[in-house]
């Protein structure tokens, strides 16, 4: 085998040669430990359960990778320092140290080295696949950095908590991949060095269209048409007064001639705005392309005719939609929907009111809030009525430990994420949402406004109602 021969001879001889040096050798074992180590545990991940411990991954799927690819550099460079110093010295022997290829363990050495050069190369390339689709999990984008704390955990209790990160954030193609990995290097430094802000502003001008990324999976063909809400409240009794408010949303889907109506038909994809903060609250300058390509502007009577400073915006799905993954609720909402569920017994005297103020008050960390709410709540009832605790002790520790888990759910003192730091755009009670725009005070020249009647939206059936008839009559309670 010619080829063989001519390998062995201009080109191992010499390597094994000047490769004899320290950093080279140092170089080969880092190469050869890593890979043993990295075969060894994708053998173990084959058989095994599939670990999404963060840290793990960044060891196995990006430390031992970059270590491993260190030693296969370190070799050629110890082989050329070493070269260059026996070139000044002039000590290059005329041919190098006789191997003696009649010797069969030497040649097989030799022809352990080739193969072990493909080998690597299979390593190198399973191992970069594997670091790159590893930085795609969630387990990465959301676990292994403390600054996405908040996000992760609300994503973790949200409809899309099997929707990968990248899904939603990330588009698809070479381009923008390598535009998301360099900006998330990027990052990487920001969270080292401290630099990041908290908290983290939403990143809406980065993503694709939602239309792009939602209608990959929602089709608008199958938006329900009527939606049925049912709300419970508690107040702040000794009873905890449960009502209920029952609402038929006009949600809308395609009609007959295919048309989108109703709530999700009327905006998407002819109107633009211009909002004036990042949050995407303030929305002073509404346009609307009408069918026959003539444009309404919608303007708040602030403006004075002014046009307002910052990006115009299609409105899309985001800017109804912009909790998809990561809702946080207010104090009022988390704790109504764990006493309606059940998490929180109802029957507990004064626990929505007591319940709320614990959730409001202000803790240094999570840490010192999960266990100062239990600690507090069973405090409040021991003073106020040990009769309660006496007979329901587990009932007040279960509510202590919700009312912890809802706070941890929500505020992030370390981010400050707290009630309310990230508005949520569907509805308006807790924050403007629809009415940003729905607000009566949003003018055409012509005088029309953007329209506020209540039933353009949805049929109140019953507002605030202690058992709602409704309810019984559509057979719910
Ligand atoms: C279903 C789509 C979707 C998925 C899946 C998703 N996000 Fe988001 N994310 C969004 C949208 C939309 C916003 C913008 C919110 C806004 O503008 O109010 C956002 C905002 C953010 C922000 C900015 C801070 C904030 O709360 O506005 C961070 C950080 C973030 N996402 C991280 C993540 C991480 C980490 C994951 C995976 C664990 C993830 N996202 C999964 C859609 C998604
Ligand atoms: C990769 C697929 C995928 C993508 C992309 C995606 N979703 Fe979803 N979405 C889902 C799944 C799955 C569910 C859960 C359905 C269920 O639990 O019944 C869901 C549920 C929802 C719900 C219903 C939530 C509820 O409370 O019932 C809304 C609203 C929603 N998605 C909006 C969006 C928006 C807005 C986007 C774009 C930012 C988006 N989705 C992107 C797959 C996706
Ligand atoms: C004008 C605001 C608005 C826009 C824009 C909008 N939606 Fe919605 N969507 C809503 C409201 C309001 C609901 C009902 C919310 C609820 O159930 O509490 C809803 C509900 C949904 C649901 C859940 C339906 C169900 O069965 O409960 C999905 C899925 C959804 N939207 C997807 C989308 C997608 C995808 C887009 C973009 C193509 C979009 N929406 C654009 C306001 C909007
Ligand atoms: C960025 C501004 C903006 C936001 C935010 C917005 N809308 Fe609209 N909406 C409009 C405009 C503009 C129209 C068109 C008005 C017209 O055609 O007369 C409209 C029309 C509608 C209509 C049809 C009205 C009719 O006369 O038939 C409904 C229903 C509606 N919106 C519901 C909602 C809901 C629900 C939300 C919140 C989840 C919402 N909108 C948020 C701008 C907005
Ligand atoms: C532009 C559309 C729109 C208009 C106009 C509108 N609403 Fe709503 N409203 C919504 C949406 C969307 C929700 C559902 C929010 C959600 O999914 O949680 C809602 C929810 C509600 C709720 C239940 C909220 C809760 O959390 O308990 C009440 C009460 C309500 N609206 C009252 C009104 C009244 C009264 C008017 C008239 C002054 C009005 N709305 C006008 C869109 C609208």
């Amino acid at each position: 085998m010619p080829f063989l021969l001519r390998f062995r001879e201009h080109w191992v001889r010499p390597a094994l040669f000047f490769g004899n040096n320290p950093i080279s050798l140092a170089g080969g074992a880092v190469t050869t430990a890593s890979g043993v180590i990295m075969i060894g545990y994708w053998v173990m991940e084959l058989f095994g359960r599939p670990n999404d411990n963060p840290y793990l991954g960044i060891i196995f799927y990006l430390i031992l990778p970059a270590l491993f690819v260190l030693g296969l550099v370190l070799i050629p460079i110890g082989v050329y320092i070493r070269r260059k110093a026996l070139l000044i010295a002039g000590k290059i022997p005329a041919t190098y140290p006789k191997v003696d290829l009649n010797d069969r363990i030497f040649r097989h050495g030799l022809d352990i080295v080739l193969v072990a050069t493909i080998v690597n190369l299979m390593i190198v390339s399973v191992a970069s696949y594997r670091g790159a689709s590893y930085m795609d999990s969630p387990q990465f984008c959301g676990q292994s950095c403390h600054v996405m704390h908040p996000e992760y955990t609300a994503y973790k209790i949200s409809p899309h908590s099997h929707v990968d990160c990248v899904d939603c954030h990330i588009g698809s193609g070479a381009e923008s991949y390598f535009a998301a990995k360099v900006d998330g290097s990027k990052q990487l430094f920001e969270v080292a060095l401290h630099r990041y802000p908290t908290p983290i502003p939403s990143p809406v001008q980065n993503l694709r269209p939602a239309r792009i990324i939602c209608e990959g999976c929602h089709t608008p063909a199958r938006f329900v048409g009527e939606k049925l809400l049912v709300k419970s409240s508690f107040a702040d009794d000794e009873q905890n007064s449960e009502t209920q408010t029952v609402l038929v949303l006009h949600l809308g889907g395609l009609d007959g001639l295919s048309h989108l109506t109703g709530i999700h038909g009327v905006h998407l994809g002819h109107i633009e705005y211009i909002a004036t903060d990042t949050s995407r609250t303030s929305i002073p300058w509404v346009q609307r392309r009408n069918a026959d390509g003539s444009d309404t502007v919608y303007a708040a009577s602030a403006l004075n005719g002014r046009m307002p400073q910052g990006d115009r915006r299609v409105m899309d799905c985001i800017d109804c939609h912009n909790r998809a993954a990561h809702t946080f609720v207010t104090a009022e909402e988390a704790i109504n929907r764990a006493m309606a569920d059940g998490a929180i017994n109802a029957t507990l005297p004064w626990i929505h009111k007591e319940g709320l103020t614990l959730l409001k008050a202000s803790y240094s960390s999570q840490a010192e809030a999960s266990a100062q709410i239990p600690a507090q709540l069973e405090a409040f009832y021991r003073t106020s009525d040990p009769a309660v605790l006496s007979a329901q002790a587990d009932l007040v520790n279960k509510a202590g430990k919700e009312l912890a888990l809802l706070y941890s759910q929500n505020v992030f003192p370390g981010m400050k994420v707290t009630w309310g730091t990230h508005p949520n755009h569907i509805g308006h009670m807790s924050y403007p949402g629809c009415f940003r725009c729905h607000d009566g005070d949003h003018t055409a020249k012509d005088g029309t406004a953007i329209p506020q009647d209540c039933a353009v939206c949805h049929n109140l059936l019953a507002v605030d109602e202690s058992k709602p008839k409704v309810l019984s009559d559509l057979g719910i309670q």
